[in-house]
């Protein structure tokens, strides 16, 4: 009956730790990450910049200056310069009432370095930013996936760079994809786009803020997934996970995995 459609339709709810799990830990760290699998997110999240030396890094922005005690670009720093900025104490100053000692120091990893502490089974969730920035970022992370032997099935590549997307999908179309899209006011969709974004992706992440029921609907009813970002309150949780949204970034992976139990 309809708690057995119930059941089925909130067990695929997949949990994005979002930077990690970013809420508790300073975002894009090893320990963020780590914390990310403890709190039961089923992805680690990983936004990508390219060093002047053309190494893959964990980071959001373009500047290094939010996330560390360094300034300027990460394409003009060499990873050497990267690896001496403190990754962490920047978390203890704007969250006092997550701060820790031990993220005093936290360095900023490579790619390579996540793929190697956490091995070719785990869920990688990676995102190319700015890629007409970064030439070649592709084609990198293409390399360091096969190298690692990372498991395809457990990749999703996401960029809202549909061009990032389309070389992804020529270089190897096997790698299932996710074009990101930003709404500025109510979400709407047309068929014409849905059918587009299929011919190479096999989902949409979309800003969870002008969502609405029949936008999500219409999205899912076409098979591609839908996942919302950034979602970090318990009543938007359970509205979208009743919508029928198929999965959910969020900082806080621990409250995400705490509505699903209670539904
Ligand atoms: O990747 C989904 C979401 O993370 C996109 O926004 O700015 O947090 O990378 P942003
Ligand atoms: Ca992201």
């Amino acid at each position: 009956g309809e708690d057995v459609l119930a059941g089925d339709k909130h067990r695929d709810v997949v949990i994005v730790s979002h930077r990690g799990a970013s809420g508790h830990a300073p975002e894009h760290t090893l320990v963020s990450y780590e914390l990310g699998t403890k709190m039961h997110g089923d992805y680690i999240e990983i936004d990508l910049q390219m060093t002047k030396d053309g190494h893959l890094i964990a980071m959001h922005d373009m500047r290094v200056d939010r996330t560390t005690n360094g300034t300027g670009l990460v394409k003009e720093a060499t990873l050497s310069e990267i690896k001496k900025l403190d990754g962490g104490s920047w978390f203890n100053g704007k969250y006092p009432q997550f701060a820790k000692p031990e993220y005093a120091g936290l360095k900023v990893p490579t790619l390579e370095e996540v793929f190697q502490k956490f091995g070719k089974n785990r869920s990688y969730y990676i995102e190319t930013k700015s890629p007409n920035v970064y030439p070649g970022m592709e084609n990198e992370l293409l390399r360091l996936v096969n190298h690692y032997q990372i498991n395809k099935n457990k990749l999703l590549v996401q960029s809202f760079s549909s061009d990032s997307l389309k070389t992804m999908h020529d270089l190897d179309p096997s790698i299932k994809l996710v074009q990101l899209l930003s709404y500025r006011s109510n979400a709407v969709i047309s068929q014409a786009e849905i059918e587009e974004v299929k011919t190479y992706a096999t989902g949409l992440g979309a800003n969870q803020a002008y969502l609405n029921e029949e936008y999500v609907k219409q999205v899912t009813a076409s098979g591609l997934e839908l996942h919302v970002y950034t979602v970090n309150d318990k009543a938007r949780m359970q509205q979208l996970i009743d919508w029928g949204v198929t999965g959910m970034f969020t900082n806080f992976p621990d409250l995400l995995h705490k509505v699903m139990k209670e539904i």
